[in-house]
């Protein structure tokens, strides 16, 4: 089977959970896995029954997928992805999104937690992404061409969509809610970068660091999807950070936001 064919499996799976439908995917980074606990009318499946569906071999549990509506809306929740860190390939860590789209996402919503480059940001306070840099030294797109995905030379001009972006300002000005907006820098990990490297990627117009999401956006632009990304601004990148950076640190803010992240997804959802 081929890898396009394999997706549309995994995708027919999907579509025969619940009747709902759904045209907006999320999936949930580092510590958002909790928002499923917001899901109605929600059909789980684990990871590892889905059909051809690349699973997490190396934290032990698979994630999974949950159908259903969130602030009223049908969305597809994927809660947990997995990683080039892990050893994966670029095009296992973008099977979910690409498996997705197949089963009728129009929106895919990338969440992450992420490093700010940004001295003057705070930790807790969440980025919409404007725009990134793959600096993982690959890309999905490496290989022969099969054209059921699209395009082979993928327009990237607008990655995280302009309009999108505009709507969720808007809405995020009638909040009480600090939303920031800058570039993302996707790493490969999963060590944290050097502070020479925070520097390099700063210098590069870069306003937050992560281990995800690039891959994902790719191959979701390759079919056509709109993307919006949200990064969680879990700490202070290294260097601009006083104190060194631990997962722990990460996992405590994750935790702490875990309210306006809500708001945020629970508000975008009914306007995009
Ligand atoms: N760097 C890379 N990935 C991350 C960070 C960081 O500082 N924080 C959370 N994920």
């Amino acid at each position: 089977m081929t890898l396009f064919q394999q997706a549309q499996e995994a995708a027919r799976t999907i579509q025969g959970l619940t009747p709902l439908q759904p045209k907006i995917a999320v999936v949930l980074g580092s510590g958002l896995g909790f928002i499923e606990s917001r899901v109605t009318e929600g059909v789980a499946l684990s990871f590892d029954k889905i059909p051809n569906f690349r699973t997490s071999s190396v934290t032990g549990h698979a994630g999974k997928l949950v159908v259903g509506r969130l602030a009223g809306v049908p969305v597809m929740l994927f809660c947990g992805r997995i990683h080039l860190y892990e050893g994966h390939s670029a095009q296992d860590v973008a099977f979910a999104v690409k498996t997705a789209v197949l089963a009728g996402a129009s929106t895919v919503i990338l969440t992450n937690a992420a490093g700010s480059t940004r001295a003057d940001w705070t930790p807790g306070q969440l980025m919409l992404i404007q725009d990134h840099l793959n600096l993982q030294g690959t890309n999905v797109l490496t290989g022969p061409h099969d054209e059921n995905w699209g395009e082979r030379f993928v327009d990237m001009s607008d990655p995280y969509d302009g309009h999108a972006r505009e709507t969720i300002k808007e809405w995020a000005k009638g909040q009480n809610l600090t939303l920031q907006e800058g570039v993302y820098a996707g790493f490969h990990g999963p060590s944290y970068e050097t502070p020479a490297e925070v520097s390099m990627a700063r210098t590069m117009g870069a306003d937050a660091v992560g281990m995800s999401t690039v891959q994902e956006t790719i191959a979701a632009r390759q079919l056509n999807a709109r993307v919006v990304g949200l990064s969680v601004l879990t700490n202070l990148a290294s260097g601009v950070s006083p104190v060194p950076l631990s997962h722990a640190e990460v996992k405590e803010t994750a935790d702490r936001v875990k309210g306006d992240v809500v708001r945020f997804i629970e508000g975008i959802l009914p306007i995009l």
